[in-house]
């Protein structure tokens, strides 16, 4: 038997007030509907069928050619519409889990929870359900005098009786193909919302004499769905904590989590220090040992073990064991850092490769460049990359020492051991072993007798 994760995500999400699609919207550095799909896959989900509709292209292009597979509802005509439209997409004796794409906080955990109970239950269909203080809005659960399942009663539907239960219908269901699709085709948009609920399968298959039956689950944050901007706030603020959470118990130490903002997908290894005031986002991993912050923005880097950086903007960047990097450093896409290379203050460094050992501890731009070992870069050295029309190469060989303010004109090269004067333009390439430097010689004048202050 197989599952089949199903997520509706067809909807528009009017409260956003947005021109994205409501699944779209980013929490913890992740759009919700990839979260969802994520957890599908982690609860063991053999394949995982998104239905689409407005601004379908921009839901699509989250995915990686091949993750998931689309159906379109080109008209949003409610839930239980959504789910027929993947009636191609799913096999006879399939089990499938009806997800939505708008709750970010689902655990794998309650998902698998939810698949057990419906496995051991030998139920047709299972509704996830939980208790929460304020039901407003959501479907209520209505059972029988046994406590069995009667029927979901949508908010707008609700009797006053109803609308004290304080059972909720997350949403999320497991169904056996067959059954459900036979359901569905018999469902009507006969109600407040003139929508096809559905819900109301689960009423037809009960009146069937079909097993359906309830799972109640205690993590109520999991089912939280998003609706406005304020519940996205709340959303991010829990997986937020999840993630500081899960990285402390792994032996990541966090300082102070309020001021630490880590996305959902980030790695970051055990004797690790976090201080305050840090952003790392995207698919950044870092090793052990190292100590990031305070003040610090990583965004999809890997880095090494050991590493310090302190106060620093690191983007799309590579950073091997024991960098010290910053105060006030600024590592640029493509930035590759070999091992022990130090990037101090005030440094920029664009699409470069700083070969093992070597330093550029203050004031400096180094673009396009390739630095062997063991190189140092003096204070205020600058790589003049950029004609106003084409980018340039400039080469450091090993051993190459660039004394303070040099301009380096690119295409340059820098032969191994080579040094450069303090002050230089270096337009030429300059070969091994050789002291380059461009400079007009000193002259010392005689100062001439101390002319007036102007008043
Ligand atoms: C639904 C349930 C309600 C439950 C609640 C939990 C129904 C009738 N009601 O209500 O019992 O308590 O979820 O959050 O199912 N969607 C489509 N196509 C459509 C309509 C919706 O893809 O035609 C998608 C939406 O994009 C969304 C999800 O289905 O991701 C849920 O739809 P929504 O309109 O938010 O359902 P609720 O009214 O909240
Ligand atoms: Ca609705």
């Amino acid at each position: 038997m197989k599952i089949t994760a199903v997520i509706l995500a067809a909807g528009k999400g009017v409260r956003m007030c947005s021109q994205l699609p409501k699944v779209v919207h980013q929490v913890a550095g992740k759009p919700m509907v990839v979260h969802v799909a994520d957890v599908a896959r982690q609860a063991g989900a053999d394949r995982i069928v998104l239905v689409v509709g407005h601004s379908r292209q921009k839901v699509e292009d989250l995915f990686s050619p091949g993750m998931v597979e689309f159906v379109v509802q080109e008209e949003q005509l409610g839930t239980g519409h959504a789910l027929m439209q993947s009636w191609e997409k799913v096999s006879q004796d399939d089990t499938i889990v009806v997800l939505a794409g708008d709750t970010p906080l689902l655990q794998a955990t309650t998902l698998q929870g939810l698949l057990n109970y419906h496995q051991e239950s030998q139920a047709i269909a299972t509704v996830l359900s939980t208790e929460v203080e304020d039901p407003y809005g959501y479907g209520r659960i209505i059972r029988d005098e046994t406590g069995a399942f009667q029927a979901i009663v949508e908010e707008k539907d609700a009797s006053e009786t109803d609308k004290i239960v304080s059972e909720i219908n997350s949403g999320m269901y497991c169904f056996q193909v067959q059954e459900a699709f036979a359901a569905l085709s018999r469902i009507t948009s006969n109600n407040a919302q003139g929508e096809y609920y559905l819900t109301d399968i689960l009423k037809i298959l009960m009146s069937e004499g079909k097993k359906v039956e309830i799972f109640r689950t205690d993590a109520r944050e999991d089912i939280y769905g998003i609706n406005d901007r304020v519940q996205m706030s709340k959303a991010e603020e829990i997986l937020r904590k999840r993630k500081n959470e899960a990285l402390m118990k792994n032996g990541v130490t966090i300082i102070d989590p309020r001021s630490t903002f880590i996305d959902d997908d980030v790695e970051i290894a055990c004797d690790t220090i976090i201080y305050p005031s840090t952003l790392i986002e995207g698919r950044t991993v870092i090793g052990s040992g190292c100590q990031i912050g305070p003040g610090t923005h990583i965004t999809s880097s890997s880095i090494g073990n050991n590493v310090l950086i302190e106060n620093s903007r690191i983007k799309e960047a590579q950073v091997g064991d024991e960098c010290t990097i910053g105060p006030y450093a600024y590592l640029r896409p493509q930035a590759i850092l070999h091992r022990r290379v130090k990037v101090g203050d005030f440094v920029e460094i664009k699409k470069s490769t700083l070969g093992e050992g070597s330093k550029a501890p203050h004031l400096s731009y180094i673009g396009d460049a390739i630095l062997g070992k063991g190189v140092n870069v003096g204070a205020g050295t600058i790589t003049c990359n950029y004609d106003g029309v084409n980018k340039w190469e400039t080469i450091l060989e090993d051993g190459v020492f660039i004394g303070s303010n040099t301009n380096l004109v690119a295409p340059v090269k820098v032969g191994q051991n080579s040094v450069t004067g303090a002050g230089s333009t270096i337009t030429r390439d300059v070969p091994p072993h050789t002291l380059a430097v461009e400079r007009a010689e000193q002259k010392n004048l005689k100062k001439r007798s101390q002319s007036k202050p102007v008043k």
